[in-house]
């Protein structure tokens, strides 16, 4: 017998077909450490797997926080762009969707391999970086997309809050020192700093706008990829949009920095991804990250204290103003 939320499962890929015929579901357990999302790896009665990824109307690990539920079309409108392309072929391979349930349905690559353990000390080895390197550079070179629903405004809406409004807010009560002893100093000096906001604000209002640009994963961080004997997989673009290369490439180099990566990496990165950069564009996009996975909600499994997290916090402002050097 199977426990209730397994029948709801099994009900729900039988009601789509998405069951192989003949086969029935054995368990089902939660994929992995995700917030947004109900994702699920069901076990078939053959051993075989699969991942089912559902979305409701609001973030799952947090049913009071709402959300759009068009990311699940988002989602799948992506993989249909990168399809037969290098880029899809180093994705999951997405088997189903349908947009009355919200669902998705992925190979599954297997348990365990994200790419987090980088936060706790474990180096992102060359192969890797280059991987996703050679993986934007496909994706962010794919010829323009006529597809409307990549341009995802919904997703950047709730993202731009968590990413230049929420964090800088100085009434958002987040309780920064429950985290790190003293971070709320810290954050409170880059909240009353108004050129730091102002031009924190100008690149969220690039965000927001519809500029041209190319295809962007839109959260690439080492969540977002999976490493498994078959090579590196990226997964997860329910936050894509059209925009500039800077984003994605400014968002990874940012997760080097919080993760403490050796320099070479970020220039190994820039060199084998080889695309021209508007290295101003850049350098906030890096600043702001780092800002926002510093001091926002969306948190990061880092080890390091406060000397470090306001060495970085100073290092984003500098890169926001383009003072760095
Ligand atoms: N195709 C797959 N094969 C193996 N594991 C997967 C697959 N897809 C997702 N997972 C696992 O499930 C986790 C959550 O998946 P995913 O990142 O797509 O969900 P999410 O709800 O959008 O997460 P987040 O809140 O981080 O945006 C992944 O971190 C990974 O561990
Ligand atoms: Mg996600």
């Amino acid at each position: 017998m199977l426990e209730f939320s397994a029948q709801a499962t099994t009900d729900c890929l039988g009601t789509l077909g998405w069951l192989p015929v003949g086969r029935s579901v054995a368990s089902v357990a939660i994929a992995g450490a995700g917030n947004m999302n109900l994702v699920e790896r069901v076990t078939l009665d053959d051993g075989s797997t699969l991942i089912l990824k559902r979305a409701h109307g609001w973030v799952e690990k947090y049913p009071h926080i709402p959300a759009p539920i068009e990311r699940a079309g988002v989602e799948a409108a992506f993989y249909r762009a990168v399809a037969d392309t290098a880029a899809g072929k180093a994705m999951p391979k997405h088997l189903n969707f349908d947009e009355n349930a919200a669902a998705n349905l992925f190979e599954d690559l297997g348990e365990g391999r994200d790419g987090m353990t980088a936060y706790t000390g474990q180096q992102i080895n060359d192969d890797v970086l280059d991987a996703i390197a050679d993986w934007m550079r496909t994706l962010h070179n794919l010829p323009t997309t006529s597809d409307s629903l990549l341009a995802n405004p919904a997703m950047r809406a709730l993202n731009a809050i968590h990413i230049f409004d929420y964090p800088l807010d100085p009434d958002n009560g987040f309780d920064l020192d429950a985290i790190t002893p003293g971070l709320r100093g810290a954050a409170d000096a880059l909240k009353q700093d108004g050129i730091f906001v102002a031009a924190v604000k100008g690149v969220g209002q690039r965000y927001l706008g519809n500029e041209t640009g190319v295809l962007l994963h839109g959260d690439l961080y080492p969540g977002s990829w999976l490493t498994t004997e078959a090579g590196i997989f990226v997964i997860d673009p329910e936050f894509c949009w059209i925009g500039p290369r800077e984003w994605d490439v400014g968002v990874l180099i940012a997760h080097l920095r919080l993760s403490g990566q050796p320099k070479e990496s970020k220039e190994r990165l820039i060199k084998r991804y080889g695309a021209i950069l508007d290295h101003k564009l850049l350098h906030q996009i890096v600043g702001i990250e780092i800002m926002r996975r510093l001091i926002g909600v969306a948190q990061l499994p880092l080890t390091i204290g406060l000397e470090e997290k306001a060495m970085l916090l100073a290092e984003a402002r500098a890169l926001v103003l383009g003072t760095a050097e």
